[in-house]
């Protein structure tokens, strides 16, 4: 049965698919590989969404032009594949297939074409995927990856900020049945998961049937052994009192919300496209802070749109330093063709974008320590991801805030999915404790 490669660049989303895509080739019969140069079949999962992510993908791509045998198969999937279905053959020629985000349904089809029989009986054991999060290998391997899982409930945005690409390489907005949901979360939970991501790219304008995502929040939320779930991303124009209303109600809810300003001058917003006023921003993130005392607000910045002025830059750098948000993802403008805000003028010269982000980056990471001073001399609740990158003599984990944790390794709690560790420092990427 042929091996497979698969490499995932980009956003959940993106992982949610690679694990589509890998759980189609496992039920076919075929294994997987970390290492390139065995695999018959190579997929790259790819992302669009800034050069950088595009130029990282290319340069992978180079690669394993070199690393792969010349007989084996190399698939590119993802927003970039949609993104330059028209260059690839140009800058890429040894690719042998591309499928975009709405494609993954001929995937079959495609491996059926490169000699993977479909004909078989579908294998029904549970995915063995390598991970780099393995303890010692052998059966403890695959342990810390189960504990968290993604699943996807839209498809798609039409939201058309006017600096994404997303809209059109992943189409228009397709919300998915609940039944469908539940039974996913629900299998999941079976094979060990205890937090649960439910993903879209605005889940706020999730709608089945009449059924909002407050509706779908109370209903995933009472899956018995359900321990955290959460959800990404929020669009501030849908975000409503209804959805904290539910986020209040539902028990096992992890206390975060990851809610995108990108930007906190309403000129700026405008020329995005982004249907909301920093007022209505703030004024829907005072009832949140009412509702939900104690919760984490994330957000994500872009520096240096087109037209932003030292002005509106000023604004949004001094929300940041009110410690507005208890972290932030921070992003320099990327122009991306055939977006409308790549041809607005004036650009902001590459620079000046670098400079303004690191401005807010370092009063962000000032926030982000004060938030987590607060935890010291507490104990919380981790979930862990098995030994650290950094270290294997520690290991690490994240809160219900998702806020990273560090701990010394220690053989009791080893194989534990969650570990209460009492907190003594606290620096701006996180904790660090002992076992309690
Ligand atoms: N340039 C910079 N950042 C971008 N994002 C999306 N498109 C761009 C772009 N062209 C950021 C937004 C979004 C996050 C996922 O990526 O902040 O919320
Ligand atoms: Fe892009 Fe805006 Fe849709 Fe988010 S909401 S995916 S930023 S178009």
């Amino acid at each position: 049965m042929p091996s497979v490669y698969l490499q995932t660049f980009g956003c959940q989303m993106n992982a949610a698919d690679s694990n589509g895509l890998a759980h189609q080739a496992w039920s076919l019969g075929c294994s997987f590989t970390e290492t390139p140069e065995t695999a018959d079949i190579l997929i790259v999962n790819t992302c669009a969404i800034r050069e950088k992510a595009e130029t990282r993908v290319y340069g992978r791509l180079g690669q394993l032009k070199s690393l792969k045998r010349p007989e084996s198969k190399l698939l590119v999937t993802g927003c970039l594949a949609e993104k330059d279905r028209a260059v690839m053959r140009s800058k890429a020629p040894w690719v042998d297939a591309l499928l975009g985000p709405r494609e993954y349904g001929a995937f079959k089809a495609l491996l059926a074409d490169w000699g993977v029989p479909t004909d078989l009986p579908p294998r029904d054991t549970p995915l063995q995927m390598p991970s780099s999060e393995t303890l010692d290998g052998g059966a403890d391997a695959l342990e810390y990856s189960h504990l968290r899982s993604l699943v996807s409930i839209t498809r798609g945005c039409e939201k058309f900020c006017t600096y994404c690409i997303v809209p059109y390489t992943r189409g228009p907005l397709e919300s998915i049945g609940p039944e469908e949901i539940e039974s996913q979360v629900r299998r999941e939970v079976r094979c060990g998961a205890k937090e649960i991501t439910l993903l879209g790219q605005n889940v706020n304008s999730y709608l089945y049937e009449g059924l909002n995502f407050a509706d779908l929040l109370r209903r995933v939320g009472s899956i018995e052994g359900l321990e955290r779930l959460t959800f990404l991303t929020s669009h501030p124009h849908d975000f409503n009192r209804e959805v904290v209303d539910a986020l209040a109600e539902v028990q096992n809810v992890a206390p975060r919300l990851h809610l995108p300003i990108q930007s906190a001058s309403n000129e700026v917003l405008q020329a995005m496209g982004r249907l909301y006023t920093v007022e209505e921003y703030l004024e829907k993130i005072a009832y949140f802070r009412e509702r939900l005392p104690g919760w984490a607000l994330t957000t994500d910045i872009i520096c240096g749109f087109p037209t932003e002025t030292e002005h509106d830059f000023e604004a949004t750098l001094e929300l940041v330093r009110r410690g507005t948000f208890e972290y932030a993802f921070i992003f320099a403008y990327s122009p991306r063709s055939g977006t409308p805000a790549a041809t607005m003028t004036p650009q902001v010269e590459p620079q000046e974008r670098l400079r303004r982000l690191q401005a807010v980056n370092s009063a962000q990471l000032d926030s982000s320590r004060r938030f987590h001073e607060r935890f010291i001399g507490e104990t919380v609740r981790v979930l862990s991801s098995g030994p650290s990158k950094k270290d294997a003599a520690k290991m690490a984990g994240k809160t219900g805030h998702n806020v990273t944790v560090v701990w010394p390794r220690d053989e009791r709690t080893l194989h534990q999915a969650f570990v209460d560790v009492a907190i003594d420092q606290a620096h701006s990427w996180g904790l660090i404790g002992q076992v309690a």
